[in-house]
């Protein structure tokens, strides 16, 4: 099954819990948390303290992305009953099976982010650890950037690796999704997809998210 996880950094902030509300009606499936930093990216977007002001407000898992460094330290924050996935990033973290192990022992699924200039070799140790790998279609920083294409030779060549090594691998694609492009990513194995801009910037946000869901049918 295929899941939309609309990303609430393009939502508006001064009305977050009734947006989410809205993408939740509309049948949306996981809230995609951007975590930013200021370091890692250069941007800054907002802590757990945020997410954790949803709890309650939705029944929706959380799906958090990391964009930070020194990952470890934030963990915990995170880790909600309401989270289901914890994704970092392979370029910011020095430990990742280590900080992989960490995810997975809070009974939360673990992923792996990758940059769009970062080879899938990286994820040659680690590929049966996960459940999840997160491959970027833009430069992580902000929402709203064009959709890089290599990211769908990078896709079919991870859905090799998963039917290999590790079929329940979920692949996630984040960056610039549109209704135009979203049918080539999940025709090439992707299950889990972001979509900000493309979501919260439509004229009607529920009518946008139905047309999302129609094309996964
Ligand atoms: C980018 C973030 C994305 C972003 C996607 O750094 O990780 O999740 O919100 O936004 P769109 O869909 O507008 O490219
Ligand atoms: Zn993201």
């Amino acid at each position: 099954m295929i899941r939309l996880a609309p990303s609430i950094l393009s939502a508006d902030f001064s009305r977050l819990g009734e947006q989410v509300q809205t993408i939740e009606r509309a049948g949306a499936h996981v809230i995609h948390v951007d975590v930013m930093d200021g370091h890692f990216v250069p941007n800054i977007t907002f802590g757990a303290g945020v997410m954790k002001s949803l709890l309650g407000k939705t029944k929706l898992p959380f799906d958090v992305h990391l964009m930070i460094e020194n990952p470890d330290q934030y963990l915990e924050d995170f880790a909600t009953d309401d989270t289901e996935f914890i994704t970092v990033h392979a370029e910011a973290c020095t430990h990742l099976h280590r900080t992989i192990q960490h995810i997975k022992s809070m009974g939360i699924k673990a992923g792996v982010s990758l940059n769009p200039a970062t080879p899938l070799d990286v994820l040659e140790y680690i590929l049966e650890d996960l459940d999840l790998v997160l491959i970027m279609s833009v430069n992580p920083g902000f929402g709203g950037q064009k959709f890089i294409p290599s990211a769908l030779h990078k896709i079919r060549e991870l859905k090799k690796m998963k039917n290999e090594r590790n079929p329940n691998l979920i692949i996630e694609i984040d960056g610039g999704i549109t209704l135009d492009n979203i049918k080539e990513v999940t025709d090439a194995g992707v299950e889990l997809v972001v979509a900000g801009s493309s979501v919260f910037g439509a004229d009607d946000i529920e009518k946008r998210v139905g047309e999302f869901l129609n094309i996964f049918k």
